[in-house]
């Protein structure tokens, strides 16, 4: 059998060269590329398979019928914005990642849960970025007590799982992943060889004890977690941290959940005394939105179960610049070049002389296509300068001829927008058809297309 082989792998594009570089040749990253040694060739790995099959009796293929529901134990954070993204609380034994941009909150929200989970649990607490110190004064201001949990800084793995095994703790947090090694393997820390091999020791370790782990990850300046993406298909649930730095809204997100939906967020304001839970975030969403400005639209997304409210707002400017600017934050980029693209050919707005940038208030990422009523009137709004009524909100998905197509849950929408007080909803014709009740207590305006909408600006004008 031939002898392993070196191969050199990019720590940020994963690009293999079997010689190493300075400069990555295809992202162009510099000193990324990291020693790791090569998976047997595929000619020997094949004859092996072949050569050394067995029937591993204690492994059998079952039928889906005779497999048993699993149960799972969970434990709960105390934070119910927390539970709600992963699914009803922390499952025992699981491993997850926690991810976001530096400052966003990450340490501040482990630390708060720790509290919680230390009442009948025992916390490991493992930083590689901050001091004892540090963390007992984050700690004191947070008022977090937590009489079993233990603090440890320590950066290398096997001193850490050594701790583990001494205190036995029943829940293990790591802030960061990207700070700690692993003697055995090369590479700085953070590297992709040493991420997987740490995240593979704390997997392991999670599986094999059935402690739950919570591993933080850093993102790097493209917005993915920095290491391999390999690490996200390691874990059992990847939560994302998203909101503005200077705001003090922050919202949670599982992108992956193994035990439980992708779909639900978690709403905090970040105060003097850590990450308070919102649990009126439409209120808190719509609070404060401009009045009789033109450019602005209320729209209710679904965020898994809950329906939440959030302000579409858009600038159109007269461009000076050969190629007119689009730029949009919180909405896909995709998207919206192709409501403009429809606005511009159905309606005739002439879009191609005027510069756009796009924003929802508050840091929500919106990635709905029923978010394309209100983007519509938010534009047009804002390409003829006429504020649309202050108490109307607009949902619905328009295709590319125009048409208002049918959303899910209309009804649960427009009795969210009726709650915080709005007095006219915008929604699809195909859902209005549809509905049980003709009061809500709010105007319904339903729309077959675009072009229904455009009276709104006419009363308007
Ligand atoms: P932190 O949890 O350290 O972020 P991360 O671990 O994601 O890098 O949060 C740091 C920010 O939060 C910092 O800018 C200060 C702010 N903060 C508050 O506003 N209030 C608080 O009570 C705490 C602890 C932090
Ligand atoms: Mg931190």
């Amino acid at each position: 059998m031939k002898a392993p082989k070196s191969v050199y792998v990019c720590s940020e594009c994963q690009y293999r060269s079997p010689k190493w570089m300075g400069k990555c040749p295809s992202c162009g990253a510099w000193n990324s590329l990291v020693e790791e040694i090569e998976d047997l060739p595929k000619e020997d790995l094949k004859r092996k398979l072949v050569r050394g099959s067995v029937l591993d009796e204690q492994n059998p293929a079952m039928r889906l019928e005779d497999l048993a529901l699993p149960d799972y134990m969970r434990q709960s954070t105390g934070m119910k914005e927390v539970d709600r993204v992963l699914g009803g609380g922390l499952v025992l034994g699981s491993v997850v990642l926690l991810s976001g941009e530096p400052g966003i909150g990450k340490s501040t929200l482990l630390l708060q849960i720790s509290d919680a989970l230390g009442i009948n649990k025992k916390v490991l607490y493992v930083s590689g970025e901050e001091s004892r110190g540090q963390i007992k004064l984050r700690a004191k201001r947070l008022h977090v007590k937590g009489d079993d949990l233990y603090i440890l800084t320590e950066t290398n793995i096997e001193k850490i799982l050594a701790q583990s095994d001494a205190i036995k703790p029943d829940i293990i947090i790591v802030d960061s992943i990207q700070t700690i090694y692993h003697d055995q393997t090369t590479g700085m820390p953070g590297s992709i060889a040493q991420v997987k091999a740490v995240t593979e020791a704390f997997i392991s370790k999670a599986k094999s004890e059935g402690i739950s782990i919570l591993l933080v990850g850093h993102v790097n300046k493209e917005g993915s977690i920095a290491g391999p993406k390999t690490l996200e298909h390691m874990v059992d649930a990847v939560i994302y941290f998203e909101g503005e730095k200077q705001q003090s809204y922050r919202i949670i997100r599982a992108i992956k959940n193994r035990f439980g939906s992708t779909n639900e967020i978690g709403v905090f304001t970040m105060g003097d005394r850590g990450l308070c839970e919102v649990e009126n975030p439409s209120e808190m969403l719509v609070s404060g939105r401009p009045i009789n400005v033109s450019g602005n639209c209320t729209v209710c997304v679904m965020e898994g179960t809950r329906p939440i409210l959030a302000e579409v707002q858009a600038l159109v400017a007269k461009t000076v610049f050969p190629v007119p600017k689009r730029t949009a934050s919180g909405l896909d980029y995709n998207r919206i070049s192709l409501l403009i693209a429809v606005l511009e050919k159905r309606l005739g707005l002439a879009f191609c002389t005027q510069d756009v940038y796009l924003n929802v208030v508050g840091g929500l990422h919106i990635d709905e296509p029923g978010a394309d009523m209100a983007v519509i009137l938010a534009l047009i709004s804002g390409f003829k300068d006429i504020p649309l009524p202050e108490d109307l909100i607009a949902v619905g998905e328009v295709g590319l001829a125009g048409e208002c197509r049918a959303i899910s849950n209309a009804e649960q929408r427009i009795r969210e927008a009726a709650r915080i007080g709005f007095k006219k909803i915008v929604i699809p014709y195909r859902n209005y058809e549809k509905l049980d009740s003709d009061d809500y207590g709010i105007e319904i305006i339903p729309a077959k297309g675009i072009f229904d909408i455009l009276k709104l600006f006419k009363k308007a004008e």
